[in-house]
C-alpha cells in the first residue's frame, strides 16, 4: 500500500469551500456536489426509526443481513432481467467501499488497472495506492465520451488485472449500449485474467425513458468476471446513509467478508431494514428525480452551447453536464475558482476527473430549477463581463 499517493476528491473539497462561504452569508448556489437534491423519501426514513425502536442495535453479519442481499438479488432480477446469486451480493457503508475493496482484492504490485479518463476520481487513487500502475483509457468527446473497444485495446497487456467502466458516467453523462459492452465483451476474451468493475450506480437516471439500461451483466461472458458496484445513494437520494450494494464473483466474496471484519465489522444496522424497504417499495421518487435530471440536463448544456467558444456535449444520463471551455481558453481550475469568488457558484474543474479534463467543468443538475435558472444568469454575465 502506497498511502501518500491517496489524493483527495474535488467535488468533496468544493462542497466544503461552497457550504464555508455559505455559512458566512454568501448566496452560493451549489452546482459541485453529486448528489441529489430531493429528500430521501418517508417511507425509507420511517423503516430506520421502525427499526431502531424496535431494538435493532447490534452487529449484523459483515457483508449484511441475509434479508438485504436476498432483497438486492430480486431488485437485480426485477430491474436488470438478470439471475444474481444472494450469497454473491456484498453490502457496504457506500459504494465507494465496494470500489475501494475491488482494487485492494485487484490491484497491487505488478497490476495495472484501467480505468476511464475522464472518471470517478477514486478510481484512480485508490488504483495507485494500491501499488497498482494506473492507466487511464481516454474518453473522447467524439465518441460521445462513451469507452471504445479500439481505445482500449492498445492499453491491455498480460499485466492487466481490472478493468472500470462507469455507465451512466460520472462526469460526462455518457451511456453504454449493449453494442458497446459487446465490444468489449470480445476484445476481453483474450485477457482471461482480468476482472471488470463496472460502476452503474446511475442506472436510474436514463434521460430517455424509452431506452434501458445495458448491463455488464447482461453480456453472459462478462458478466462472470464482474463486480457490479451500485447504491443506494443516488437512486433514493441517499448519500448521507453511507450503503451501497455490488455483486461479486463468487471467489472474491471471502476475501470481501475479511476486509469487512477487518474495517467496519458491518454495514450499520437499522440502515439496513430501510434499504429494503427502498427497494421494495414505491419508485415514485426515483422517476421524478429522473425527470428533473433530464429536463435540467437539456437546459444547462443548451445554456452552455450557446455561448461562444463553448462545447457541451449533451449528456444522455446520471445528473452531471460537462462542457468544454477550450475555446475561450479557459481551464477548468481558474473556473472553478472564479466562478466561487466573483459569482458565487460551485461546479467543479475536469481536471479532477483526470488529465483530459483540463478545460472541462462539471456541472450538477441536481439543484432547484430556480437555482439553476439563476446560476445561468450568473454565467452569462460572468462571461459577457469577460469576453
Ligand atoms: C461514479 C460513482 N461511483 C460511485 C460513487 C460512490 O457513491 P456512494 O459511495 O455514495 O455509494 C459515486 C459518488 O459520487 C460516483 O459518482
Amino acid at each position: 500500500m502506497f498511502l501518500d499517493l491517496l489524493e483527495n476528491e474535488s467535488a468533496l473539497e468544493v462542497l466544503a469551500q461552497a457550504v464555508a462561504l455559505q455559512r458566512q452569508g454568501r448566496p452560493v448556489i451549489n452546482l459541485g456536489v453529486g448528489q441529489p437534491d430531493a429528500p430521501t423519501p418517508a417511507h425509507i426514513c420511517e423503516a430506520a426509526i421502525e427499526a431502531l425502536r424496535c431494538g435493532k442495535h447490534g452487529y449484523t453479519p459483515p457483508l449484511g443481513i441475509p434479508e438485504l442481499r436476498t432483497s438486492v438479488a430480486a431488485y437485480v432480477q426485477k430491474s436488470f432481467g438478470t439471475t444474481v446469486d444472494a450469497e454473491n451480493v456484498v453490502i457496504t457503508p457506500g459504494g465507494k467501499m465496494a470500489i475501494c475493496w475491488a482494487l485492494l482484492i485487484c490491484g497491487g504490485e505488478g497490476a495495472e488497472v484501467l480505468y476511464p479518463d475522464p472518471g470517478f476520481p477514486i478510481y484512480a487513487s485508490m488504483a495507485r495506492a494500491s501499488g497498482a500502475k494506473g492507466i487511464p483509457v481516454p474518453l473522447k468527446e467524439e465518441n460521445d465520451f462513451v469507452m471504445r473497444a479500439s481505445d482500449l485495446r492498445p492499453l491491455l497487456t498480460n499485466n492487466s488485472r481490472l478493468l472500470i467502466v462507469n455507465s451512466p458516467h460520472n462526469p460526462t453523462g455518457s451511456v453504454m449500449r449493449a453494442h458497446d459492452w459487446q465490444e468489449i465483451e470480445e476484445l476481453v476474451q483474450d485477457f482471461p485474467q482480468l476482472t471488470l468493475l463496472s460502476d452503474e450506480i446511475y442506472s436510474d437516471f436514463l434521460f430517455d425513458e424509452r431506452e434501458r439500461h445495458a448491463s455488464a451483466l447482461h453480456c453472459k461472458s462478462l458478466g462472470e468476471r464482474t463486480i457490479l458496484v451500485h447504491g443506494w445513494s443516488k437512486s433514493f437520494a441517499m448519500t448521507g446513509w453511507r450503503l451501497g450494494w455490488s455483486v461479486w464473483p463468487k471467489e472474491f466474496v471471502a476475501k470481501v467478508f475479511s476486509l469487512a471484519v477487518n474495517s467496519y465489522s458491518c454495514p450499520a444496522t437499522p440502515l439496513q431494514d430501510a434499504a429494503i424497504a427502498a427497494l421494495a417499495g414505491d419508485k415514485a421518487s426515483v422517476v421524478s428525480m429522473r425527470k428533473n435530471f433530464a429536463r435540467r440536463a437539456r437546459k444547462i448544456t443548451e445554456a452552455m452551447n450557446a455561448i461562444e467558444g463553448v462545447v457541451c456535449v449533451p449528456p444522455r444520463g446520471a445528473f452531471y453536464v460537462y462542457p468544454s471551455l477550450a475555446g475561450r481558453g479557459l481551464t477548468g481550475s481558474v473556473v472553478q475558482k472564479r466562478w466561487l469568488e466573483e459569482i458565487d457558484l460551485a461546479v467543479v474543474a475536469g481536471i479532477g476527473f483526470g488529465r483530459t479534463g483540463e478545460h472541462h467543468i462539471r456541472l450538477s443538475c441536481a439543484a432547484a430549477d430556480e437555482q439553476i435558472d439563476e446560476a445561468l444568469l450568473r454565467i452569462d454575465a460572468w462571461f459577457a463581463k469577460n469576453p
